[in-house]
């Protein structure tokens, strides 16, 4: 027997076959024509994709600056609608991609309490984002359960009305816009030293649970010769697959819970929330997690040229004294989101040469 030739576009799979493939060819079904048609696992941005993606957001960011330059990007996709589907609390993420449609002229509606929907009423979630699709052009989307981003763009993949979906976090497993405004953040705070490739990068907290971190992990991959440390207490280390993950890419790591001696050896420290939401009755939510808080004493031992980040929202992993010091860059990562999540979707909508050409014009002599 010969075997099945491979699916081409997620149309073309049924549910269960496409849970049976792995990150990277689910991620191949994503895309179309060189470019992400949904955005929702990070294993589908390569390296020339995130330098597109950098080199997009800080042109967007120096054409902002004026009147005109605004009204230019308000123009681009001003004949488009979107829908922002929040089924779990934000705040960065949900203004963020409000703010990115308000930048690009997209006109957007949200839905954030779905006591507000007709899921009330017993509709499925499935059905209400089916819904939206009739309505608008695009779906960002956050849902609590794991891989219910790609559940619906599989969904809607098999309806006469598919529109693309941005993943803006899914339950514990995946946050790729984070991650792609952390590597920006990143790679503009460590500019003059070359950038990510060749750095030490610390994780800190809550490594189990945080889908911020199984994103970043990710893409940090696609830069060269970059060592990861990951510091937590055992209860809350690194997943085994996101460990086998970067084994398969041959990246050197370490797990330790000795955060005061990572400190000094380090270009970057990503710290992150301990997240006992998901899990009330966890042992770890027992146990005293004060060392991996990065307090004001610290910032002797941090390299001078090193940057301190942070998803947020924070609870006591940085203390407030800390944010007036340069090297903290949480506060630019808030703002950074904002740029990345617009170049996104222009890069998804194809309108992103029109920014090349803007800024060509912009800045020539
Ligand atoms: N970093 C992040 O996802 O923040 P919000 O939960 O506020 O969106």
């Amino acid at each position: 027997m010969s075997a099945q030739p491979a699916p081409i576009t997620l149309n073309e799979i049924s549910w269960p076959d496409y849970q049976g493939l792995d990150s990277f060819a689910k991620a191949g079904l994503f895309q179309h024509k060189g470019r992400p048609y949904h955005a929702l696992l990070p294993q589908q941005f390569d390296r020339p994709m995130l330098d597109r993606i950098e080199a997009l957001a800080t042109m967007i960011r120096k054409i902002a600056k004026t009147r005109g330059g605004m009204n230019y990007l308000q123009s681009l996709l001003s004949e488009k609608r979107a829908m922002l589907y929040f089924a779990q609390p934000s705040t960065r993420t949900f203004l963020s991609f409000y703010a990115a449609c308000q930048i690009t002229g997209l006109h957007c509606a949200e839905v954030r309490d779905a006591h507000t929907s007709s899921e009330i009423k017993g509709e499925s979630q499935e059905d209400s984002v089916r819904t939206f699709s009739s309505y608008f052009d695009l779906i960002i989307m956050r849902h609590p359960a794991g891989g219910f981003a790609e559940r619906i763009a599989w969904m809607l993949s098999h309806t006469d009305r598919p529109v693309p979906v941005i993943n803006a976090g899914s339950g514990k497993d995946q946050h790729p816009t984070q991650a792609l405004l952390d590597v920006y953040t990143l790679q503009r705070s460590l500019e003059k030293r070359g950038g990510v490739a060749g750095k030490k990068i610390a994780f800190v907290g809550d490594l189990a649970r945080g889908r911020t971190v199984r994103s970043l992990a990710w893409l940090l991959t696609l830069y060269e010769d970059v060592f990861m440390y990951f510091v937590a207490p055992e209860t809350l280390q690194l997943g085994e697959d996101v460990q086998a993950l970067l084994q398969s890419r041959k990246v050197s790591f370490t797990l330790t819970d000795d955060f005061e001696a990572v400190i000094p050896e380090v270009d970057a420290i990503y710290m992150t929330r301990i997240q006992d939401e998901w899990d009330t009755a966890h042992e770890s939510n027992l146990i005293d997690t004060s060392k991996f808080h990065f307090e004001e004493r610290h910032l002797k031992m941090l390299r001078p040229d090193a940057i301190l980040m942070h998803p947020l929202p924070r609870r006591k992993e940085i203390a407030p004294e800390v944010d007036a010091d340069p090297r903290a860059k949480y506060w630019r990562q808030v703002r950074n989101g904002m740029w990345v999540r617009t170049a996104l979707i222009l890069m998804m909508f194809d309108r992103d040469t029109e920014i090349d050409r803007y800024y060509h014009d912009l800045t020539r002599d």
